[in-house]
């Protein structure tokens, strides 16, 4: 088959480094090259980052929340817009999340069933019921390229018993969710979710469970949940590699620049952040010297770029001391332009991450990235 010809689903792995993986992911909106960052754009939108933009610093694929969008606008209203690629402008591949993390981690009011979840609205407080099926049906309303299964995420601390049985309820609904649009059903991928907390053992079980139902990927997730960084990392380590080979593998909502490289490492494809977006707007910079704060006295009269080896609008045209001026003057440019920076930065490192796997040099890629963020975070 030519390039053109590729059917969405279609994963090609075209180069490995120890367990890295250099690959390509065809969606009905192209192709991702993997390993890949995603920014986050909950409302249909990355915060302070028009398409254009997102297009310049070269994303491939952006976020979309399943959640968000079925409060406000209303997935039927997108729907008759054409879907979210239409309505918000976007042309390249979308993933939405399911919402179940949203419903879990907003500790709204809300009742878990074997039926689903019902929960009240972050927005009015108005009750709503997400089954499996219904979120699907809101992930086909919105379009996404990519529609990923209701789960529970357990957060850190859960005894093993609850673990267990919650799992076990995360494949019973992951199930349903691939019955109510089975393989082949249309052009929209769908992704399990392993489960299972901080036991190794459980997280084999949810994942084994999970690999029989034929899903075009499959996602790690429950962790970034509040747990001491080795515990994220053990699990990490030992559930990654044992993720199906031939699909991508996507690491749900994690993290610094040097737990990517660390999922990556492991064989990781896909990954989504709120930090270089959340960061920028509190005025933290990612850049190849360390992270910046940038409000701190000593830039007041720094001319200098933020950082001279980034190619980003930001970098190429504003000093540190003026990124400082609108910064404190808590002036609407500042997130704007610190939140281009920080996404290019995240995407410069998968990047980066791209040409080495390629060139068998993902170690010391690695050890460079080490050396600056390994003291902090
Ligand atoms: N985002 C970060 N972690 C998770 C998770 O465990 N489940 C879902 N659905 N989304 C996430
Ligand atoms: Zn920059």
């Amino acid at each position: 088959m030519t390039e053109n010809t590729k059917k969405p689903g279609t994963f090609k792995i075209h180069a490995t480094d120890g367990n890295a993986r250099l690959g390509t992911l065809t969606t009905a909106h192209g192709d991702i090259e993997t390993p890949v960052y995603m920014p986050v754009g909950t409302q249909g939108t990355v915060k302070g980052v028009s398409p254009r933009d997102l297009k310049e610093i070269k994303s491939q694929i952006i976020l979309g929340n399943t959640y968000h969008l079925y409060l406000r606008p209303g997935d039927e209203l997108i729907a008759r817009r054409g879907g979210l690629h239409k309505f918000a402008n976007w042309d390249r591949p979308i993933l939405t999340d399911s919402g179940g993390f949203q419903v879990f981690s907003l500790e709204s009011i809300r009742k878990i069933s074997e039926q689903g979840v019902e929960f009240r609205s972050y927005l009015d407080g108005s009750k709503h019921f997400f089954s499996p099926e219904k979120v699907i049906s809101i992930q086909n309303n919105i379009g996404s390229d990519i529609m990923m299964v209701l789960d529970e995420c357990v957060g850190y601390g859960n005894d093993r018993e609850y673990t267990d049985r919650s799992l076990e309820m995360t494949t019973r609904w992951a199930k349903r969710c691939r019955d109510a649009y089975p393989v082949g059903s249309g052009d929209q991928l769908m992704f399990g979710i392993v489960q299972g907390g901080f036991h190794k053992d459980l997280r084999e079980k949810s994942l084994e469970q999970l690999a029989e139902i034929p899903f075009e990927g499959y996602a790690i997730g429950g962790l970034s949940v509040g747990e001491p960084i080795p515990d994220m990392y053990d699990i990490l380590r030992h559930i990654a590699p044992k993720l199906p080979q031939d699909k991508p593998r996507y690491l749900m909502g994690v993290g610094t620049p040097l737990d990517i490289l660390e999922g990556i490492a492991n064989g990781v494809d896909m990954f989504d952040c709120v930090l270089p977006t959340r960061n920028a707007r509190n005025g933290t910079l990612y850049t190849s010297q360390g992270k910046v704060n940038i409000k701190r006295a000593q830039y007041r009269e720094d001319d200098t770029p933020l950082d001279p080896n980034c190619d980003c609008y930001t970098c190429r045209t504003f000093s540190k001391a003026y990124l400082r001026h609108i910064y404190t003057s808590k002036e609407l440019l500042s997130a704007q332009l610190n939140s281009i920076h920080n996404l290019r930065f995240f995407l410069n490192l998968t990047e980066q991450a791209r040409e080495a796997i390629k060139n068998g040099t993902f170690a010391n890629l690695r050890k460079k990235y080490e050396a600056v963020y390994a003291p902090v975070e």
